[in-house]
């Protein structure tokens, strides 16, 4: 018998079934889901109408090369092409956020003909080599250094080191407006105005990673419309495939037409499957305002959070955009998110001392109020505990 390869630690409870904001153990026990495998089900587990475009298309055709034409891809971008600025005329699709990075990076440098690579500090952008090289944490590039040549670390909502490091030899800047993995940092609004005028001054491609905040999550379709900024390459991931494997990099026709025709390629990238996937999730996303409930659901989140916390001295802040959130702790929070799991609500952790919440859009103000209750219960337990 095969043992699987471990890299996340194992929480202890094997999923049978799963549906909306739930998943349920073999023993009929449910949880409130507010994981979502690291932000993908957003959308919700096995969104009813994502689950019967899967099927139908299944039963067509699954797989094609994008040699081959296919329906669904026209429909899909279509459907797409109405929810990203008008600058974007092409989609590019891949299986995973880090090859979505990887790509944006191939294109930046072939395209500017420059090797200046600006990412900043408490970035995550993902694990292959390319995006690895641009995510700034040591624990997850220990002992595979040295990664991508002319890479530059400015630090997270410094204007002066984006002055200072982002030049006329630079290809490309990749930003994270909020940071997920980083410990749900955001992007102050000057930082982010300063990083698109440096990249428009200097020629520098701007890549907005929206791989977590993007698709609705963080209550705007896309969390660079908050800041009032379009970037020059949009990376989409996670929930924009409703579960399921896909990525999308979105592109001007001005980047486009420079890319040679050898650049890239997937053997899965762009598959029909993929295609119908993300074109349902985008009919789900226009059809139930999903941008517009995660924003009011969030704000409501946040608040109550904000509200029940205010008096508990080792809660640091609490803060998000939509349902995208973190609290902000005096402590690691290993032990707060399995006692959120004794108490049935998956979570999971951001930084070194942030718990991170990432619950679906169908989540009911019930949940919240139940959500709200056990995150006071449980951290007040260990505020307890710490005095004493
Ligand atoms: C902002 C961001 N970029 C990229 C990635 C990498 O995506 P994937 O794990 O699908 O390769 C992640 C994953 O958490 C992410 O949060």
């Amino acid at each position: 018998m095969l043992k699987y390869l471990m890299f996340y630690e194992d929480r202890g409870l094997e999923i049978a079934y799963a549906e909306g904001q739930y998943v349920w153990d073999f023993n009929g026990v449910k949880y409130l889901d507010m994981h979502t495998g690291h932000g993908v089900a957003f959308l919700g587990h096995r969104n009813p109408h994502i689950v019967k475009a899967l099927i139908e298309q299944l039963s067509k055709v699954a797989t094609v090369s994008t040699s081959f034409r296919v329906r669904v891809r026209e429909e899909m971008l279509e459907i797409l092409s109405k929810i990203v600025p008008s600058k974007f005329e092409y989609a590019y699709l891949l299986n995973s956020g880090s090859e979505a990075v990887d790509f944006a990076l191939k294109v930046s440098r072939a395209v500017s003909n420059r090797k200046k690579i600006v990412h900043f500090t408490n970035s995550f952008h993902g694990r292959t080599f390319g995006a690895l090289s641009v995510t700034s944490s040591l624990k997850y590039r220990k002992g595979v250094e040295p990664l991508l040549p002319e890479v530059y670390q400015a630090k997270f909502n410094s204007v002066e080191d984006v002055e200072k490091i982002v030049d006329e030899s630079t290809a490309a800047i990749i930003v994270e407006l909020i940071q997920g993995e980083g410990g749900v940092n955001i992007a102050s609004k000057e930082f982010a105005k300063v990083v698109r005028e440096r990249a428009s001054k200097t020629g520098a491609l701007l890549i907005i990673d929206e791989i977590q905040t993007g698709f609705g999550r963080t209550g705007t379709t896309w969390l660079f419309e908050q800041y009032n900024i379009v970037p020059d390459i949009l990376l989409a991931g996670k929930a924009i495939g409703g579960g399921f494997p896909v990525s999308v990099a979105f592109l001007p026709h001005e980047i486009v037409s420079k890319i040679e025709p050898g650049l890239h390629g997937s053997t899965y990238g762009g598959n029909p499957l993929a295609c119908a996937a993300v074109k349902a999730s985008t009919e789900v996303l226009l059809q139930d305002s999903v941008p517009r409930q995660a924003m009011e659901k969030g704000e409501f989140l946040i608040s109550s959070l904000k509200a029940r916390l205010k008096d508990v001295r080792i809660v640091r802040d609490v803060r998000g955009s939509g349902l995208m959130i973190g609290i902000d702790l005096r402590f690691e929070p290993t032990k707060l998110v399995k006692c959120l799991q004794d108490n049935k609500i998956l979570a999971l952790k951001a930084g070194v001392t942030v718990l991170r919440l990432l619950p679906p859009y169908l989540i009911t103000m019930n949940d919240i109020n139940y959500v709200v209750e056990v995150i006071g219960k449980c951290i007040e337990e260990f505020s307890t505990r710490n005095a004493g």
